[in-house]
């Protein structure tokens, strides 16, 4: 179908308008310290992650029958802990946040695929059903060491 010159005009300025709408209420929103409802997101200091807790205590924490807190720094080029030993059948709620720049935490086998932000702590729970050993990697270009990034989630 032929588009006449005038409403493919027309079209671009409704789509740019579109666009700019977006950027500004995003951006609104952004500067009005809105967030998503729930605790799934907040903000944490990356400078002063090893005084504040969570992150303070990295690591594995048992928080009720097969339940644990899986507390995950990410850095360049690694993670803190570099390995988690998990009991089979296990519910894991991680809580993962990154000391410097943007990193992946993709858990090989499993549905888990977050994003280490700096500033930012990022929630997921999954549970562990299936005993081995899964390899975690880093999915988000952060540097030189960047395809080396992993560490392990041993399950048994
Ligand atoms: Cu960390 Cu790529």
């Amino acid at each position: 179908m032929h588009i006449h010159r005038l409403e493919k005009i027309w079209l671009i300025f409704g789509i740019s308008m579109l666009v700019l709408f977006l950027t500004v209420v995003g951006v609104g929103a952004f500067a009005l310290g809105m967030e998503p409802p729930g605790d799934h997101r907040h903000t944490v200091n990356p400078d002063t992650l090893s005084t504040t807790p969570p992150f303070d205590k990295p690591g594995l924490h048992q928080i009720g029958d097969k339940e644990y807190e899986a507390i995950l720094v990410a850095f360049a080029f690694g993670y803190n802990p570099d390995k988690l030993e998990i009991p089979a059948g296990s519910k894991v709620r991680f809580q993962l946040t990154s000391s410097d720049v943007v990193h992946g935490f993709q858990v090989n086998g499993t549905t888990i695929n977050m994003m280490a932000v700096p500033g930012e702590v990022n929630h997921f729970s999954y549970t562990f059903d299936k005993p081995g050993e899964y390899l975690v990697l880093c999915n988000e270009y952060c540097g030189a060491a960047h395809e080396v990034m992993m560490m392990k989630i041993i399950v048994k």
